[in-house]
């Protein structure tokens, strides 16, 4: 099957930093990809990159079999196909949840309200906010606001969905009510790539983890591997950094270790 988001040779520089290097990386349509890496290692321009959020500097970039990093590429139509939910939410305070979720398809996509709001309805009962649909964002907890902007992307109907650090702000107790939105995802067959820092939903919902270093992807395993015998000593001090790591088996890599 052929990919549906292919990064090839794609380089990204702010300035004279190259933040990005090389970057190849295949999904394929259904797959879910979690993005692992340090701090500032690039996860959140590659997304951004995919977004048109970003310029890339060289390199090839394809979508659904069009090459984005071409001129005339219509990223207003991109984004529509490819949601994307950031750490913070967003939303418009001065509009109910149900107005918020049908600015887009109304607005951008102009479809007829009442498919667009049946489809926001049904999207609000399945992440179980449908009696909020007539409530002010401040009148919601962080992790409902959450949910209602990961619905959101979804009243676009995208063929994507990026998530970034999405419950990073929020309470511990509000992190599971998301994560669980987007384990729904998953399971439903949706094409995602997620950047988390809560490595036991990683285990649980990725097909594949993604790991990154200083700009470049290290390791690209399925997460069982991953986990258990990460392949670069760098990937082994990152997980260590977690708790779990009481289960790791402690395998030196002494071939990574030479080369540091
Ligand atoms: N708008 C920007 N201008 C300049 N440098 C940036 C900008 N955004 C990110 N960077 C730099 O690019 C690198 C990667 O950042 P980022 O993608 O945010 O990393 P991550 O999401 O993995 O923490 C970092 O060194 C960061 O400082
Ligand atoms: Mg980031």
């Amino acid at each position: 099957m052929s990919a549906l988001i292919e990064f090839k040779g794609f380089n990204k520089f702010f300035g004279e930093q190259q933040v990005l290097k090389e970057i190849d990386l295949q999904v394929t349509s259904g797959e879910v990809i979690v993005i692992l890496g340090p701090s500032g290692c690039g996860k959140s321009t590659l997304l951004r990159c995919l977004n048109g959020l970003e310029v890339a500097h060289s390199g090839g970039l394809k979508f659904n079999g069009r090459e984005l990093l071409d001129k005339g590429t219509d990223w207003r139509d991109v984004r529509q196909q490819i949601g994307m939910v950031f750490q913070s939410y967003h939303l418009f305070p001065h509009m109910n949840v149900l107005d918020n979720l049908l600015l887009g398809p109304l607005k951008v996509q102009k479809r007829d309200r009442r498919d667009a709001r049946t489809q926001a309805e049904a999207l609000l009962e399945r992440v179980g906010l449908l009696d909020k649909r007539d409530a002010y964002p401040r009148q919601l907890s962080g992790g409902q606001q959450q949910r209602i902007a990961i619905v959101r992307s979804l009243c676009m109907n995208p063929k994507v969905m990026l998530f970034d650090e999405v419950t990073a702000a929020l309470d511990p107790e509000m992190v599971k009510e998301v994560l669980e939105v987007i384990q729904g995802l998953a399971r439903e067959g949706m094409t995602l790539l997620i950047v988390t820092h809560e490595m036991a939903f990683a285990r649980a919902v990725a097909d594949r983890i993604v790991f990154m270093d200083a700009g470049r992807i290290l390791e690209q395993n399925p997460p069982e591997l991953f986990f258990t015998n990460p392949q670069t000593a760098r990937a082994q001090q990152f997980l260590e950094k977690f708790s779990y790591v009481e289960a790791l088996p402690r395998k030196t890599q002494t071939k990574e270790l030479e080369l540091l």
